[in-house]
């Protein structure tokens, strides 16, 4: 499939707007998302599982490969997902507010690198209209496969309204959630990678965290998990903080990385701002990974995004210490199976360490 995808259907797509392309995805996905049968039995040959299934904060993963934020931005295919071949899939970016983005064109692909920048600005539907989304397609089921939803901070709220924001979305969305992931580090919302600062990021945390214990103790239900999702930008020093912060208020794990502000050299030309991904972000993906593994002593659960596009970058990110991986942008450039081959080899590797 992955040769048909480049040489045949990769060719139709990348003559359209990127944004459009992704919108008849989008759309694509949707149906097949409606069509359980369907569903089923794709899932049933590519949702490859690992021999012992992968337990992380509670939950029980089929394989380690995940759609990573952005992609499915309203909650709109999510139930498409492992019929691709994602062991899990992270919805959103959603903000409490429904916001349309920044100006079109928003993303850009450099096809000599296989790479993307977007400047998107989280255009979503609003956590109250994906909330009832939700709600119709699942009730009170859990998805087939471990759901994340990750929210962010409406644009027009100031940064010390923030706080009400995020917990006006997770109270509304939690209850669909297996694990929500805080997104603190997209490039594209103005100074909304302030919060990843001391001044904000404790606060932040801490009030996340007790409405999520009180939640729980009011429903009688455990807690649900809550990652933190960080840039590849911040220094040593900044990471070693925000670990302080997610011990401190015992968050289940943390999403590294989000896109990139940096420019590689083969980008010093490249005019577009917003957030570069694909391999130009993997090593530094890599080093940010391999860092907190190291100083938590592989304690706190990572999920390693950036660049994977094959079984030997996902490799990479597991053997510096992620115990999941996610991707987004090379699925644009190899085509909707890639996770099912990448699954397949992370898989065979496990099984020869038994
Ligand atoms: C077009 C596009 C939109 C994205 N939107 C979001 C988003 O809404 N929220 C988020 O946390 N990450 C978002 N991301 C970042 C991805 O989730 C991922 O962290 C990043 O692209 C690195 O992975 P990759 O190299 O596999 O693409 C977006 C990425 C792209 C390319």
């Amino acid at each position: 499939m992955g040769f048909y995808y480049e040489k045949v259907l990769r060719p139709v797509l990348f003559h359209s707007d990127p944004e459009k392309a992704h919108d008849m995805g989008v759309s694509t996905l949707d149906l097949l998302g409606k069509l359980g049968p369907v569903c089923r039995i794709m899932e049933s040959t590519n949702l490859i599982r690992t021999e012992s299934p992968i337990e992380l904060f509670g939950l029980t993963f089929p394989n380690a490969v995940g759609l990573a934020a952005g992609m499915d931005k309203n909650g709109r295919f999510f139930r498409a997902a492992p019929a691709l071949g994602f062991g899990h899939i992270e919805i959103g970016t959603i903000t409490n507010l429904q916001q349309p983005g920044n100006e079109r064109p928003r993303v850009f692909r450099f096809k000599e690198s296989d790479a993307i920048i977007n400047r998107m600005g989280f255009n979503n539907d609003g956590a109250e209209a994906v909330a009832k989304r939700l709600k119709a397609s699942l009730g009170k089921r859990k998805a087939r496969v471990p759901l994340g939803i990750n929210i962010g901070k409406s644009k027009i709220v100031p940064l010390d309204q923030a706080i009400p924001d995020y917990l006006a979305s997770f109270q509304l969305l939690a209850e669909y959630a297996d694990y929500m992931t805080i997104n603190v580090s997209s490039p594209n919302t103005p100074d909304l990678r302030e919060l990843q600062k001391e001044a904000y990021l404790d606060t932040l945390l801490g009030e996340l965290a007790k409405a999520n214990r009180s939640r729980a103790k009011k429903l009688g239900v455990n807690p649900t998990p809550i990652l933190l999702k960080i840039a590849p930008d911040l220094s040593f020093q900044e990471i070693d903080h925000v670990l302080e912060c997610l011990n401190r208020w015992e968050f289940s794990g943390v999403v590294a990385t989000n896109t990139t502000l940096g420019r590689p050299d083969e980008f010093s030309n490249v005019k577009e701002t917003g957030g570069l991904s694909g391999p130009p972000l993997h090593r530094r993906s890599i080093e940010v990974v391999s860092y907190i593994s190291r100083v938590t002593s592989g304690k706190l659960p990572i999920i390693g995004v950036g660049g994977i596009h094959d079984p030997e970058t996902a490799g990479r990110m597991v053997d510096h210490g992620a115990s999941l991986v996610q991707l987004y942008t090379s699925m644009v450039y190899r085509g909707p199976f890639v996770a099912k081959t990448i699954a397949r080899a992370l898989t065979a590797r496990q099984s020869s360490w038994m």
